[in-house]
């Protein structure tokens, strides 16, 4: 069994003691790797866990304080109710898709114990721009595979098709200013990451 101690969400106005050097965070940051969702198992987070896991992903620059998303979280048996509208709009789109296609469509929130649905929902036309808006999402996908993997937990971001097609996000009841900004697929790993190649950044140096 997992013990979790969850931290606690500081009060409005406390004073916060950040930031503190950290040698085993930044080493987490500097071999991070999402786990492939093909590569998770069982068990997910606790219902504790994921409220902490909600709680500490929403913690990211927000400029405006528009909280310009919100998620959706799928478990247990609405993973196979989602996957069943894949595999329809599957059947439709392609009648002649063999068994084993059908068979991936169904099971693909089958592959964590949990998936959140990062929704970016965008207020437009707003002072803010709406890159920011969108941006801020993006922030809550990453924020999110970070406090999966300081809890101990394998994490990816997708978006796969069915994150960009009008029938799914219908079903999921997105509104006309919102987008999947990423399925964060969360579990344990069950197949260690390996290292990928990596460009060095791009950098060049201001010089007027
Ligand atoms: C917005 C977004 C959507 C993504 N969607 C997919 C996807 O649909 N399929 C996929 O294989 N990887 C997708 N990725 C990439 C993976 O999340 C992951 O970053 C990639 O496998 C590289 O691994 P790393 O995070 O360990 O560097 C996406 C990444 C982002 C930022």
């Amino acid at each position: 069994m997992t013990i979790f101690n969850a931290p606690p969400a500081p009060q409005d106005g406390e004073i916060l003691t950040v930031p503190a050097a950290s040698a085993s965070m930044l080493t987490r940051l500097a071999r991070r790797r999402s786990t492939r969702a093909i590569d998770m198992s069982g068990p997910g987070p606790s219902r504790e866990q994921l409220d902490a896991l909600l709680r500490i992903g929403a913690r990211v620059p927000d400029h405006g304080k528009l909280f310009p998303w919100r998620f959706i979280v799928f478990e247990g048996e609405s993973r196979a109710r989602f996957g069943e509208i894949l595999e329809e709009i599957t059947r439709a789109d392609h009648p002649d898709a063999p068994p084993e296609r059908l068979t991936l469509e169904r099971g693909r929130f089958d592959r964590a114990p949990v998936v959140i649905a990062v929704i970016s929902q965008v207020t437009v036309p707003h002072k803010i721009p709406e890159w920011e808006q969108v941006l801020s999402a993006g922030a809550v996908c990453q924020t999110m595979l970070l406090a999966a993997d300081a809890m101990g937990f394998g994490a990816q971001w997708l978006t796969e098709w069915y994150g960009y097609d009008a029938r799914v996000l219908a079903r999921l009841g997105l509104a006309a200013n919102e987008r999947v900004a990423g399925f964060i697929y969360v579990g344990t790993q069950a197949v260690p990451a390996v290292e990928r190649p990596r460009k060095a950044p791009s950098v060049t140096r201001w010089a007027g």
